[in-house]
């Protein structure tokens, strides 16, 4: 089933002599069941993609369909709500909030929205990604790559239908980024939810059912 699908998506950011083409007629089909990677270099345009594919921000052009609705159809409060309900985003910021340690993190999550992952199966995910010692840490206290690894966490928390993630092994070493790997291969493939990841990691590669390739906007997919 289609997850997420862009539909001749072009992006322009700014105004006049100003204004630059971001993303450029941009087709995307994300299926459950599937791990779509899309590949490419720093400034081609992932972040604004991958915000696009999320109903973050709204394209210039073309159609975005998410869970097969199209989102511009929606209220501000419903596109919210379809995001909180069926999306997990992991951001290129990590978007943790500081002044909450780990642990609240999720219990922040948990004032949002019902039908979170059991404490017991939370436990599982942190064991599984090599966090579950820093329950009671703040951000400021974690390295890149233990921070990244409680965003992916956070994000997985809802345990959503899609999950979108914007270079989320960035900051972590060659195991670790074959754990993320593997566990978002498996959330495709065994629990059936649409994975996109966006990057430029190429060791996520062996891992992908689809490879898309993005350079200067523009989109392709790979056979
Ligand atoms: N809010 C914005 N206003 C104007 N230009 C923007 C804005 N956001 C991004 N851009 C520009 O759009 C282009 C694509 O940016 P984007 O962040 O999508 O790239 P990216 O592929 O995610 O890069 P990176 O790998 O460095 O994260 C860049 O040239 C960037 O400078
Ligand atoms: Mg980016």
């Amino acid at each position: 089933m289609t997850a997420i699908e862009l539909k001749n998506v072009d992006k322009y950011y700014g105004q006049g002599i100003a204004r630059v083409h971001v993303l450029s007629d941009v087709n995307f089909l994300a299926e459950l069941g599937q791990l779509n990677l899309v590949i490419g270099p720093s400034g081609s345009g992932k972040s604004t993609f991958l915000t696009i594919a999320g109903g973050l921000q709204q394209p210039s052009k073309g159609e975005v369909w998410i869970d097969g609705q199209d989102i511009a159809t929606l209220k501000g409060k419903e596109r919210d709500r379809l995001r909180l309900d069926k999306i997990g985003f992991v951001l290129q910021s990590y978007n943790l909030l500081p002044y909450l340690s780990v642990a609240d993190q999720f219990a922040l999550v948990d004032r949002m929205r019902k039908g979170n992952l059991s404490q017991e199966a939370l436990n599982t995910l942190l064991v599984d990604l090599g966090i579950d010692q820093l329950v009671n840490k703040y951000p400021g206290e974690l390295s890149g790559g233990q921070n990244q690894r409680v965003a992916i966490a956070r994000a997985l928390y809802t345990d959503p239908q899609i999950i979108l993630a914007d270079e989320p092994t960035a900051a972590l070493d060659s195991a670790r980024v074959k754990v993320v790997g593997q566990l978002f291969h498996d959330l495709a493939v065994k629990h059936n939810k649409a994975v996109v990841v966006v990057t430029h990691d190429l060791r996520l590669r062996e891992f992908a059912d689809q490879v898309y390739t993005i350079i200067d906007g523009k989109m392709t997919k790979e056979d």
